[in-house]
């Protein structure tokens, strides 16, 4: 079965065909990094345009790349939400579009979703009940996966997101947008215990993350010690480069932290790490250090499927139409989609009840 996948939620539009789930035939990526770089984060209304202008040579690109046809199209996979929703309505108008043309099914997917699916390509299968770490620009989430398609959010952020965070913390340094892969850069220059920068504690006791405490205290640390930001085409100073290593570290730990802790509790037999930030090779160690003490595997997907992709997307989407579970014409972009289909286990034996959101 081939399904033809299409992300657009954010900044980057991409295509994919995949072959029953999880081979991948093509998977085209088409970044707006260039556009939005001037601006230190994302435009959504240059955003949305650009999407316009791509999607089109993009998806023929896909197929041209698999070597295939449209009509030779099963089914459509196309991100419903979360995201910009000028962005995730180019995406969205155009998967309804095309499947009403080929009269083939379509279904919206949870780009969140999307993102614990990219693992499927290039590991083992997943041993349930699985741990699915997402960590990237919009998201910080940490689900309790009990079998497939079902999902609890044990731990989430309540500020910023982590890859929101490098971006933030970079910028403040004056470097450039995204800002993920150069601190990564120059924090393996750096000396990670030069600085102490705090980890939050939630004030009601709950297992979250949060990242804007430690964004304050990057902006305090360069304002008191009057730390000089980086201009362009200059070498990075010493001093930033422990900044990038010691605030690098503490993110690191501080997803570590409620990983392990919530570890204990749940007994998961996999630990999944995806999203943007699970391209960062220091958040990888960590998260294998983290399997080995727990005795888990950990599966990441590879580099170029950990940022936003189409394959991910059509893999989701393939799961969903294996059980049957189809959008119509009426789905629509869904801006703060949410992944959370299962309360808990006692609720869901007695109601037997289990709430998609797709
Ligand atoms: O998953 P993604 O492509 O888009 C969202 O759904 O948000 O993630 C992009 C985020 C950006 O914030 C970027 O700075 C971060 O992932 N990122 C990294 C690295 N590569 C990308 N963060 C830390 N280390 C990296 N090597
Ligand atoms: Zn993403």
């Amino acid at each position: 079965m081939l399904v033809l996948g299409i992300e657009s939620s954010c900044d980057e539009t991409a295509a994919a065909v995949i072959e029953d789930g999880n081979k991948i035939l093509s998977s085209v990526i088409s970044s707006q990094i260039e556009l939005h770089k001037p601006f230190g984060g994302v435009v959504p209304e240059l955003a949305a345009r650009e999407h316009l202008e791509k999607i089109d040579p993009i998806v023929d690109e896909a197929l041209q790349q698999a070597q295939v046809s449209l009509k030779d199209i099963d089914a459509i996979a196309v991100t419903q939400g979360p995201g910009l929703i000028g962005s995730l309505l180019v995406g969205v108008c155009y998967a309804k579009a095309l499947a009403f043309g080929l009269d083939i099914p379509f279904v919206g997917v949870n780009h969140i979703e999307g993102h614990i699916f990219s693992v499927a390509f290039e590991n083992p299968p997943i041993q349930f009940p699985a741990f699915a770490l997402i960590v990237s620009g919009g998201h910080t989430n940490l689900f309790f996966v009990p079998e497939a398609g079902k999902y609890k959010v044990i731990s989430r952020t309540r500020d910023d997101a982590a890859g929101e965070a490098f971006d933030k913390v970079a910028k403040m340094l004056g470097l450039e947008y995204p800002g993920g892969p150069i601190i990564e850069k120059l924090a393996l220059e750096g000396d990670a215990s030069k600085i102490k920068f705090p980890i939050a504690k939630i004030s009601d006791g709950r297992p979250d993350f949060s990242f804007s405490g430690l964004k304050t205290a990057v902006s305090r640390y360069v304002r008191d010690n009057a730390i000089e930001k980086v201009v362009e085409d200059e070498t990075p100073s010493q001093e930033i480069k422990d900044i990038a290593a010691s605030f690098q570290a503490t993110v690191v730990k501080s997803l570590m932290k409620n990983v392990e802790k919530l570890a204990a509790e749940f007994q998961p037999k996999t630990l999944i790490v995806a999203g943007g930030v699970a391209c960062n090779n220091a958040l990888r160690e960590a998260s294998e250090s983290v399997g080995k003490r727990l005795n888990i595997p950990v599966y990441f997907p590879s580099k170029h499927l950990s940022t936003d992709n189409a394959a991910m997307i059509a893999a989701a989407g393939y799961f969903h139409l294996q059980r049957g579970e189809q959008s119509d014409l009426r789905m629509t972009a869904d801006v703060s989609m949410r992944l959370q289909n299962f309360e808990n286990e006692d609720a869901q034996l007695k109601s037997k009840k289990v709430r998609y959101r797709l």
